[in-house]
C-alpha cells in the first residue's frame, strides 16, 4: 500500500506470535499521537495497512482540531486466546519499543485496548502514554468523550441536512454498541431519538438488546432505513457498492476511516447522503485526553472544548464543501491541509 509516512517500525514478538507494527505518519505539527489497536489480523501485512492507514487518519485529526500534535498508531495483531500473563507482557515489550522512540509517538487507547492496557504500556514507556485509568492518573478511557463528539456531530449534521438540530423522533442507527456507539446510544436516547443498533459481537449484542434497544442484523444496516446512519466499528464500509445502498440521509459516526476511498464520498454525494468527515466527528476522545493530560485541563473544559470545536469544524466543512462543490470528505482534507501546509495549530 502506498503510504506518504514518515516512519514504521514492525518486531514479531516471539513469546506470543503477535506483530507489533508503530506508524508515524507525520510530526509537522508536532509529536505523533494515536492509539493502539489490539486484535487479530488474517496477515501481518493487513495489521501494516490497518497501522499506515490510521495514522495518516490521526495527522489529519489533529491538524483538522488545529492541535500541536502529529499523527501516529500502533497495532498489535494478536493470535485468538491471549492469555492475561502474555497480554501483560507484550504490552510491556511494545511500551519499551514506544519509550524508544524517544517521544516521537506517544499513544492512548483504540479498539481492542483499555485504560487498564495502557497503565501496563505506561509501566514500560513512562509519560508517553494518555488515557491511562484514573486511578493512575491518567484521563480514562477515551470511548465517552468520543461519543461527545459524535453526537455533537450527529446534531450539527441534522441541522446541515434537515434544518434543525433536533434529535427528537430522529431515527438513528448505531453500527457498534461498544465504548463510543455504546455512550452515544445514551446520549441519543436521552435526546428523544429512535435509536437502532448493529453489532457483531455477541456480549454487545446482548447488553444493548436487554435495554430495549432494536437490533439489525450485520447484514441488514447498510440498506436499513433511517435518518441518520453512524459507523460506530471498524473502518471502511462506505465503499462504491455499499455507499449506493444506504438509505439514509446522514452519516456521521465514531469509526476511523469509514470511507474505503474517495469513490465511496463520491458516491455519497451522488446518492445525496450528507457526510460528517470521520476524522472531525470522531475527534473528542484524542482531543479531550490530550488537553486534559498534555495540558492540564479540568474535565469539564475539554468535554466543553469538544463541542464546540467539532459544531465548529463541521460548519466550515459544510460550507467550504457547498461553496466549492466538492464532497465534505475534500473540504475537511483541505481544512487539514491548509494546516499542515501552514505548520501552525490553533493555540
Ligand atoms: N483512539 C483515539 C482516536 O482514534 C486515540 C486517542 C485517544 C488519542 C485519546 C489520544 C488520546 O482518536
Amino acid at each position: 500500500m502506498a503510504w506518504d509516512g514518515e516512519e514504521e517500525l514492525r518486531e514479531h514478538d516471539t513469546a506470543t506470535g503477535a506483530w507489533i507494527v508503530i506508524a508515524i505518519h507525520s510530526t509537522r505539527l508536532g509529536p505523533a499521537v494515536g492509539g493502539t489497536r489490539m486484535k487479530p489480523y488474517p496477515t501481518p501485512e493487513e495489521a501494516e495497512t490497518d497501522a499506515r492507514r490510521l495514522s495518516a487518519a490521526m495527522t489529519l485529526k489533529m491538524a483538522a482540531s488545529g492541535m500541536p500534535w502529529g499523527g501516529g498508531k500502533g497495532v498489535l495483531a494478536i493470535p485468538a486466546g491471549l492469555t492475561p500473563d502474555a497480554r501483560r507482557g507484550l504490552l510491556h515489550r511494545y511500551g519499551r519499543i514506544v519509550a524508544s522512540l524517544g517521544g516521537r509517538y506517544h499513544t492512548a487507547p483504540d479498539v481492542g485496548t483499555s485504560s487498564e492496557d495502557m497503565d501496563r504500556i505506561r509501566e514500560a514507556a513512562g509519560p508517553l502514554v494518555f488515557g491511562c485509568s484514573e486511578a493512575n492518573g491518567g484521563s480514562g478511557p477515551s470511548g465517552p468523550a468520543t461519543a461527545l463528539g459524535v453526537h455533537a456531530a450527529i446534531r450539527m449534521t441534522c441541522e446541515e441536512a434537515f434544518g434543525s438540530a433536533s434529535l427528537a423522533g430522529r431515527s438513528i442507527l448505531v453500527q457498534g454498541a461498544g465504548s463510543v456507539g455504546g455512550a452515544l446510544i445514551d446520549r441519543l436516547l436521552a435526546d428523544g431519538g429512535r435509536v437502532s443498533f448493529s453489532d457483531v459481537d455477541a456480549a454487545a449484542i446482548g447488553r444493548t438488546r436487554e435495554r430495549g434497544i432494536p437490533f439489525i442484523e450485520p447484514a441488514a444496516a447498510i440498506g436499513a432505513p433511517c435518518d441518520v446512519f453512524s459507523p460506530c466499528a471498524l473502518g471502511g464500509v462506505l465503499t462504491a457498492v455499499t455507499a449506493p445502498r444506504l438509505r439514509c440521509r446522514a452519516v456521521a459516526g465514531g469509526a476511523n476511516n469509514q470511507l474505503a476511498d474517495d469513490a465511496a464520498a463520491e458516491a455519497l454525494a451522488a446518492r445525496g447522503v450528507l457526510y460528517a468527515p470521520d476524522f472531525i466527528a470522531n475527534s473528542g476522545g484524542a482531543c479531550s485526553g490530550i488537553h486534559m493530560e498534555a495540558d492540564g485541563w479540568t474535565r469539564e473544559r475539554a468535554e466543553r472544548d469538544v463541542e464546540e470545536r467539532v459544531i465548529a469544524s463541521l460548519r466550515a466543512v459544510f460550507a467550504l464543501a457547498r461553496e466549492r462543490h466538492i464532497t465534505t470528505d475534500a473540504a475537511a482534507r483541505e481544512i487539514a491541509r491548509r494546516r499542515l501546509d501552514g505548520g501552525v495549530a490553533r493555540t
